[in-house]
């Protein structure tokens, strides 16, 4: 099949108003990529070798993602939504290119797999030459119902058309075809007299029989289909996408101590006999390696955490945070574009922002390094085997040298040599007697209560 030339239209030109947003609908996202995204990479996992995305006038938001997310990828408009026929039709250019399968996708079905539309697919290499996905929903009201006989699909009859034994029907039009890019001319015969007035691209298959073509349905999981017209559905598929998520972890070698109550993006990953405490939260960009421990409501973003660390509980990692191999980061500790050397420690209420920790370091407790002036960022150089006080500030930029200390609740603005001892704080002064004389002064007003 790698051989096959494949285009991939999919449609995104729904105005989506259901969703009350200014947001187009396919640019809702879905484990923290838009749902356009996960139906982009599934027509690429499937082997398209060209993609073309229908879309709608004044589509600015998702031209611009397809610009960053998949370049080689075609826009063609539809200036007016007269149906998926003619939206197909929209990217009548592409048709002409050729292709031995074309692929028919909605840019608002994002839980489709690349395993289905290769199945697809699949049915072209074996002769079918037009191929509809159908699933079973608990309620079919609202789709195109399919109509079989035997094995061949006869008609797929849209829910305002068809007639009331159709209408009972249970096996439903999911909206994703494959067909030969040999049966592509036949859509220019699609006419638009039916119910809604539209130029239906379920039409296809009675035109596809009538030029005694072999016409298809694979089934699917209802599940996979699942399109999103309100943000309830959205949010119904977020849990579908978490669920699967949370079994490929567990597949692929996690442990998640309650997978229910771990959320992963669309590209997090994880090595082998990593260990996800209860409410971890992975925002994209996230990498973890083997035997890696999360501990319970950490919050990761744009990491990479190296083999054998523990971050958490209570830890916040954002984005540029790297963490080295055993180094371990605590409660209450904020990470961001900083890196953090091999077996440090930074254990308690710290924030490391625009810096360097050398390996084997050991920051206190409540160190700040304070890398903004409120214009620009700065930079902190922690050195290896350098201890740092509790409560210290380090005011960028500045350098720790390697095996420097910090003493407790110093202010460094000052670089430091390498194995020297910093104190920055005011010298504490000891009064002897100086407590028993101010209370006796206060005997007689009977003291603090
Ligand atoms: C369509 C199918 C129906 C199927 C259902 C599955 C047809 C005629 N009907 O119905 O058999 O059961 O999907 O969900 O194909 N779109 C455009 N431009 C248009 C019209 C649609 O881009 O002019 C896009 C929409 O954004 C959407 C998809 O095509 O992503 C489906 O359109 P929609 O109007 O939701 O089709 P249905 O009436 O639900
Ligand atoms: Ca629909």
């Amino acid at each position: 099949m790698a051989k096959r030339s494949c285009l991939a239209i999919i449609l995104a030109a729904g105005e989506g108003t259901r969703m009350r947003s200014a947001l187009p609908k396919v640019m809702h996202q879905v484990a923290g990529l838009p749902m356009l995204g996960h139906v982009l990479a599934a027509a690429r996992g499937a082997g398209a070798t060209r993609i073309a995305v229908v879309v709608g006038p004044e589509a600015r938001a998702v031209r611009e993602f397809i610009a960053k997310q998949a370049p080689d990828a075609v826009v063609h408009e539809q200036a007016e939504r007269k149906g998926t026929a003619h939206a197909v039709l929209a990217a009548r250019k592409e048709l002409a290119g050729g292709h031995d399968d074309i692929l028919v996708l909605y840019g608002d079905t994002p839980l489709i797999t690349p395993a289905t539309l290769k199945k697809l697919r699949g049915a072209l290499v074996r002769g079918a030459d037009v191929a509809f996905l159908g699933f079973r929903p608990d309620v079919p009201t609202g789709y195109g119902r399919l109509i079989m006989d035997g094995r061949q699909l006869v008609a797929i009859r849209e829910e305002k058309d068809g007639s009331d034994e159709e209408r009972r029907i249970g096996f439903c039009n999911a909206g994703v075809a494959a067909f030969r890019g040999s049966a592509a001319p036949l859509l220019k015969k699609i006419g638009n007299r039916n119910a809604k007035g539209e130029y239906y691209l379920t039409d296809l298959v009675e035109i596809a029989n009538r030029g005694k073509r072999k016409v298809v349905a694979l089934e699917t999981e209802a599940e996979e289909v699942l399109g999103v017209n309100t943000r309830k559905e959205l949010a119904a598929i977020e849990a579908v996408f978490q669920s699967r998520a949370r079994d490929a972890a567990m597949t692929g070698g996690a442990t998640l101590t309650a997978p229910e109550t771990v959320f992963f993006s669309h590209d997090t990953q994880l090595g082998r006999d990593v260990v996800v405490e209860p409410n971890v939260v992975f925002g994209p960009g996230v990498t973890i390696a083997d035997g890696v421990t999360i501990r319970a409501f950490s919050h990761l973003e744009g990491a990479r955490v190296a083999t054998g660390a523990v971050i958490g509980p209570y830890a916040r990692l954002r984005p540029g945070a790297e963490i080295g191999a055993k180094a371990r980061i605590g409660n209450f500790v904020e990470v961001k574009n900083g890196v953090i050397d091999e077996g440090a420690k930074v254990n308690h209420l710290t924030y490391i922002g625009d810096a360097h920790v050398g390996a084997r370091s050991n920051i206190g407790a409540g160190t700040i390094t304070c890398n903004y002036d409120g214009y620009g960022k700065y930079h902190t150089e922690i050195g290896a085997d350098v201890f740092v006080g509790s409560d210290s500030a380090l005011v960028a930029p500045v350098t720790l040298g390697d095996g420097s200390y910090v003493g407790s609740g110093s202010v460094i603005t000052e670089d430091v040599p390498a194995d020297a001892l910093a104190i920055g704080r005011g010298r504490q002064v000891v009064k002897p007697g100086w407590a028993a004389t101010f209370r006796a002064k206060h005997a007689d007003k009977g003291g603090h209560d």
